[in-house]
């Protein structure tokens, strides 16, 4: 037990760290595409939230038995196609890290917040929660800023591409086997694996879904990828 729940915390070290480096180059991109520099300096200020969640995962992930290489690089994949041009590649990652991804966290969060065990597991994650809110407004904040002057549409085609990405990770790294929906994992801060589709469908149905049709982004093919998979 202690194991399942040292991996799911050394897992969100890894994807803590991602995001750090993610945020710091959408940070560039967002500079180099003309973005407002209140955005951008968002986008930086995010990028040091994470920091500061990966020590806080990190820690948690030792206390709990399985030390995390805190120096290892990080490898950043570029998620958005390169037929693309680069101020949609921008909107790309930014609509997936923030308005998708990040959403998601928002509702595992909230959850697992309610349910913490002790004082502090619930600190870390009243303060992952506060800053992943933000962390997603900035993703619906780009695209408001971007929809009036240039086409979102494109996004469509390609949002079960990122709907796909976000629930792989957060599938991970209990999805395998059956006793990690052992309830017993909550107040450690790990969500049981049904419980996890559970938040992922809503958040996509209560907020990711309708935020993107307001701001013109056709869900069509998503909402098929969602229904095919059971999230609908
Ligand atoms: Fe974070
Ligand atoms: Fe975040």
């Amino acid at each position: 037990m202690r194991q399942r729940i040292a991996s799911a915390w050394s897992f969100r070290f890894h994807v803590e760290r991602e995001a750090q480096a993610r945020f710091s180059r959408l940070a560039l991109w967002m500079e180099q595409s003309g973005a407002p520099e209140a955005v951008v300096e968002l986008a930086r200020r995010s990028a040091e939230d994470e920091r500061r969640h990966a020590a806080h995962c990190a820690a948690l992930a030792r206390d709990y038995g399985a030390p995390v290489s805190e120096e290892a690089p990080v490898v950043l994949p570029e998620i958005a196609p390169h037929s693309l041009s680069f101020s949609q590649r921008t909107l790309y990652e930014l609509v997936a890290a923030c308005c998708v991804a990040e959403t998601v966290s928002v509702g595992v969060l909230m959850r697992l917040r309610s349910v913490a065990g002790d004082e502090r597991i619930r600190a870390v994650l009243h303060e992952l929660l506060q800053d992943e809110v933000a962390h997603s407004r900035l993703g619906w904040a780009y695209l408001a800023h971007v929809a009036p002057s240039e086409s979102v549409a494109f996004l469509g085609r390609f949002l079960p591409d990122m709907i796909e990405a976000t629930a792989a990770e957060a599938g991970q790294p209990t999805a395998l086997t059956p006793e990690d929906d052992d309830p017993a994992l909550l107040p450690h801060g790990v969500l049981p694996h049904a419980e996890r589709r559970a938040l992922f469908a809503s958040a996509m149905r209560d907020v990711v879904m309708p935020g993107l049709e307001q701001h013109g982004v056709p869900t069509g093919p998503a909402r098929e990828w969602l229904e095919r998979h059971g999230l609908g």
